[in-house]
């Protein structure tokens, strides 16, 4: 049976402004690599090569960054939803593209650790009418959550008040076409939205065989700062050195990449760390957990645990920074013009901590 992948990729962001006014969520760079890639990697390693992405308002920047697929030896179609009207919505939109064939749903925002293709396999395999995954969580009320027995799933309830169980919903579901009757049954939700819970639950509703697999290796959704931080934090844990750039005068610790055609001067680096091609660092401290993009400068600043997007500019920070996340083309510098007061031009919904 050849499996479809269809990966979504519209939605509105909005937990992620002002970062999403103007680009894709899907395209922050978690140790220097769009979140959204690390999914079509995933697919793709489980032997999926006819992917569907569905886009939104951001379809242009998501088309130029990801192309027709060839960089990975996969198939795209991009699938436009008309508006964010939710996931079984999207899964609606991509109903002519998806046929007949069976398909693995991935949340674009959303990364696991260890990769799909056991679980695909034993969707293949097991051939229940949907697959979905699970994972133990600490607050189960922020969270779609699964009630079982044993592996089969009996009910799933949206942000219960009182949850009658622990396993959140993981944003990586497998179905059969049937799906898609339930999700023309079911009316949008209290938030106005069609949701992927509904439409499973009427599949167990009608005696459909719905599977669960928990999850062990690790899973996050980058939806918000915290969550974006934490995956670039786990992303870094497991990466290798290798230093491509230049680096003079300056003390390298653990495990640090240096991209191609980067410059490091008179500075410490203490990794997990990335940066990217072309970058500058100077006469600064760069902590552990930190990506810094492409064509960005960092000067006579220190830094930990957070991820600069490209060319953007980090200039004599007095303070250490940390826990942030710095947009494109952002800077961030030291006046020297009197009278001397801060000087700020920050767009909508943006945060801004000061000492
Ligand atoms: P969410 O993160 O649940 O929704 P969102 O992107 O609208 O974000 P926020 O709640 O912060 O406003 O969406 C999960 C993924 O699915 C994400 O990659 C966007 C995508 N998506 C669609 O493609 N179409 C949709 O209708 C929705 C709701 C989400």
């Amino acid at each position: 049976m050849e499996l479809k992948g269809l990966i979504l990729s519209g939605g509105t962001g909005s937990r992620l402004r002002p970062i999403t006014h103007t680009s894709a969520k899907q395209l922050v760079p978690v140790a220097n690599k769009p979140v959204l890639y690390y999914g079509i990697e995933a697919l793709r390693n489980a032997g999926i090569s006819d992917i569907g992405i569905v886009v939104g308002e951001t379809a242009p920047e998501i088309e130029a960054a990801v192309g027709d697929g060839s960089n990975w030896d996969v198939n795209i179609t991009y699938i436009p939803q008309e508006a964010p009207l939710g996931l079984a919505h999207a899964v609606l939109t991509a109903e002519d593209f998806l046929g007949d064939s069976s398909f693995v749903m991935y949340l674009g925002d959303n990364l696991l650790r260890d990769g799909i293709e056991e679980l695909v396999e034993s969707f293949v395999s097991n051939s229940p009418d949907a697959l979905i995954l699970l994972q133990e969580v600490p607050n189960p009320e922020s969270y779609g959550v699964a009630e079982c027995e044993g592996s089969e799933v009996r009910r799933l309830v949206e942000k219960p008040k009182d949850p009658r169980s622990n396993l959140a919903l993981v944003g990586i579901y497998m179905f059969t076409p049937e799906i898609f009757q339930c999700a023309r049954e079911i009316k949008p939700s209290a938030r106005g939205e069609l949701e992927i819970t509904d439409a499973i639950q009427c599949l167990i509703d009608q005696g459909r065989r719905v599977e669960s697999h928990v999850v062990q290796g690790w899973w996050k959704d980058t939806g918000k700062l915290e969550d974006m931080l934490e995956a670039n934090r786990l992303i870094l844990d497991a990466l290798e050195g290798d230093i491509r750039g230049k680096v003079e005068s300056s003390e390298i610790h653990g495990r640090v990449v240096i991209e191609d055609g980067a410059r490091v001067s008179d500075c410490t680096i203490r990794g997990p760390v990335i940066i990217g091609e072309n970058a500058y660092v100077h006469d600064s401290y760069i902590g552990p957990y930190t990506s810094i993009y492409y064509d960005s400068e960092v000067g006579n600043s220190e830094i930990e645990h957070s991820i600069i997007l490209e060319q953007s500019k980090v200039i004599d920070l007095r303070g250490r920074m940390e826990g942030s996340l710095i947009g494109k083309n952002v800077q961030i510098i030291r006046l020297e013009q009197r009278p001397r007061a801060y000087r700020f031009m920050v767009g909508d919904n943006s945060w801004i901590g000061i000492i």
